[in-house]
């Protein structure tokens, strides 16, 4: 029987939040796969968890197009998922890295899909990890900003920013009306119109921006401090509206 493909969430970016599990899984793999946008890039998740896997183990990168065409990515993730069922019928152990959690926004949910599919008697094992949403959240305290995530009967919304500002005047109205915290991934380059759409509704100063969180060049602060600039792909906005009426 071989083994089950191990999908292990990473976490944002210090090798120290990995879980337990997770370095255990990586430090006994045979071989190592993690996502890259490009042949000869090492990928955000074979960065942060390099820490914990040994030069004796093969490495697979497999490349994810970054394109919003379909035909592409369906061929990357075929490719990917027979390759790694090919590794595990020669009985090897394999995990894929996945930067953040393993079941959010993540490449290697596609991985899983197209495994179940083209290769039903192969099984997955995730093993989750901390997602940037709380990581940037907890970030926020160590930077005097304390930034609970969800309290009492909050909703979270974790999405990718709209890419239109009427989309984000909407979501904002429905946040504010049913008490739930936006979290705002895939900021990046929509960082200067939405800081205007934040700051017309006075909504900066009750925001939180994350760049690279858990990097050394971590930017963490309240949305009001940023200029607004184009921004990396790896940041985000957190946005409370509302806070519940009995706190300390
Ligand atoms: C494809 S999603 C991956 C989410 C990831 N699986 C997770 O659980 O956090 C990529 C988006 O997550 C956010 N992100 C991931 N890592 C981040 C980090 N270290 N700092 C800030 N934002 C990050 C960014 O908004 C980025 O555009």
């Amino acid at each position: 029987m071989p083994h089950a493909l191990q999908l292990i969430g990473v976490g944002p970016g210090d090798p120290e939040l990995l879980t337990i599990a997770a370095v255990r899984a990586i430090e006994t793999a045979d071989v190592v796969a993690y996502p890259v946008a490009r042949v000869d890039a090492d990928g955000m998740a074979w960065t942060i968890a390099s820490r914990w896997t040994r030069s004796s183990q093969r490495r697979l990168p497999l490349v994810f197009p970054m394109v919003a065409e379909a035909e592409p990515r369906l061929k990357a993730w075929r490719h990917a998922a027979d390759a790694l069922a090919s590794e595990l019928r020669r009985d090897l152990s394999v995990v894929l890295l996945c930067e953040g959690d393993a079941s959010l926004f993540a490449s290697s949910s596609y991985v899983q899909l197209a495994l179940r599919k083209r290769h039903p008697d192969l099984t997955v094992k995730l093993i989750p990890g901390v997602p940037a949403v709380c990581a940037a959240a907890a970030a926020g305290a160590e930077t005097g900003i304390d930034w609970p995530l969800a309290l009492q009967q909050d909703g979270v919304l974790i999405r990718p920013c709209p890419d239109h500002e009427s989309d984000l005047e909407r979501l904002l109205e429905l946040a504010e009306s049913s008490s739930m915290v936006l979290a705002l991934i895939k900021l990046g380059q929509r960082w200067p119109w939405v800081r205007a759409c934040l700051e017309r509704r006075q909504l900066l100063e009750a925001s939180l921006f994350a760049q690279r969180v858990g990097w050394p060049d971590q930017v963490l602060a309240r949305a009001i401090d940023i200029p607004a600039e184009s921004k990396p792909y790896f940041s985000l906005l957190l946005i409370r509206q509302t806070w519940p009426e009995v706190l300390p």
